[in-house]
């Protein structure tokens, strides 16, 4: 059966019927990741149940998993979808290794109902069990991170596709976790328009510079980026445990002569130090140093390593800021090690192939991965203009969030 009407395909299958509730707001039936593939057998073997699928997948379910998965609303709380079941509790625990638990157990191409020996029935729909098979990763709805190739330009996408009801929004978010840098244009010239984007995201992430902070010139500044010198690549708060995830900057005004941002691609950079100089990367993954911020009122410090990795040595993150890298505590016959392997680093940051260079426009906003993607500024001169930038920080939980939010 087939229905006719558009709205009602996106909320049943293409069969017309409704999934069964899983508990579960990504979809399960067709598009992302999901499929709308028919059950066509069930086979309890030792300790599971085989399934296969009309697309040819086949995948084993351990009875314990399927019991642990139930959605019925002892199982799942109904209203927050999360589970209320306890396999602690379960008297049946000891039944799952000897095939006892399960009583019965029916299916037919949309749904396997089980029935388990102590009455209870789990109704599972067989598109969520598709998608979320044993053995078959679950499809991401999030871009992974790609690596700068040289001469890089970023996505811009327009402030008012952002803003509307088309797909500009996930667009920039795609582009910000794909590539870690990302350009929103022609927005309006208005204070706190950066509160009002990051807030349709997340709350704002908040530090010792308060939760929206102004980039322009200021006297008796506590941050370099309160003057008006140059500023090397770098990343924001490397001196923090969690530094913050996405920087936002929004341009307001930007008539003064200099000031031109840059950025570079840090996991790509670190790449290249690897392949170029192989000891000097493992110098900086492995050698934690102090990194300290200290002022009247706050002294944040924190002790990593430039390049941390992660479990499969890739590079996670990058703290690069010459600025607020404190005393230098190494043992002596390590420290010129240190230092050469530094300065490698820091001459492939230099290596303009590697860099992105642009003049913010006022009412542009750029969008940036401060754990990934260093960000620096040529100096200005404060007399031939005005300079005034407003930004702030997100979590990249929230950040991802968002996307899967608008992919359902
Ligand atoms: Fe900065």
């Amino acid at each position: 059966m087939s229905s006719a009407n558009a709205f009602n395909d996106a909320l049943t299958d293409h069969h017309g019927e409704t999934p069964i509730d899983m508990a579960e707001l990504r979809r399960y039936r067709q598009g992302n990741g999901a499929t709308d593939a028919a059950l066509e057998s069930a086979v309890q073997e030792v300790r599971r149940l085989t399934l296969a699928w009309s697309d040819g997948r086949t995948g084993q379910f351990p009875l314990m998993w399927l019991r642990d998965h139930c959605a019925c609303d002892q199982c799942r709380h109904p209203l927050t979808r999360e589970r209320l079941y306890k396999l602690l509790d379960d008297p049946l625990w000891e039944r799952f290794a000897t095939d006892e638990a399960l009583a019965s157990f029916e299916f037919d191409d949309r749904s396997l109902t089980l029935t388990w020996q102590d009455g209870h029935v789990s109704r599972f729909d067989a598109g969520w069990l598709h998608q979320r098979c044993p053995g078959h990763e679950l499809t991401t709805l999030l871009p992974t991170a790609t690596p700068w190739v040289e001469a890089f330009t970023p996505a811009h996408i327009n402030h008012a596709d952002f803003v509307g009801n088309g797909d500009g929004r996930s667009r920039w978010a795609s582009a910000l976790l794909r590539d870690g840098l990302v350009m929103l244009d022609q927005g309006p010239c208005e204070l706190e328009e950066v509160s009002r984007i990051a807030e349709s995201i997340g709350p704002m992430r908040s530090t010792n510079f308060g939760g929206r902070f102004d980039v322009r010139s200021v006297p008796n500044p506590n941050n370099a980026a309160y003057t008006a010198i140059g500023l090397e690549l770098h990343t924001d708060l490397p001196n923090w445990r969690q530094p913050p995830d996405i920087q936002l900057l929004y341009c307001l005004e930007n008539d003064a002569e200099g000031g031109e941002s840059s950025f570079a691609d840090g996991f790509a950079v670190a790449e290249i130090l690897r392949e170029e100089n192989p000891e000097a990367f493992r110098v900086l993954s492995e050698t934690p140093i102090d990194f300290r911020f200290q002022d009247d009122g706050d002294d944040i410090a924190v002790r990593e390593p430039v390049i941390d990795l992660d479990g499969d040595g890739r590079p996670r993150e990058i703290r690069f800021n010459n600025w607020i890298r404190d005393t230098l505590s190494l043992p002596a016959d390590r420290i010129e090690a240190w230092y050469e392997a530094y300065r490698a680093f820091w001459q492939i940051l230099r290596r303009p192939e590697r860099r992105v260079e642009l003049t913010l426009e006022p009412g542009q906003m750029i969008a940036f991965d401060n754990r990934r993607v260093l960000h620096g500024r040529n100096a200005f001169d404060p007399n031939t203009g005005k300079r005034h930038l407003q930004g702030t920080y997100l979590d990249l939980d929230m950040l991802q969030s968002h996307l899967r939010v608008l992919s359902r």
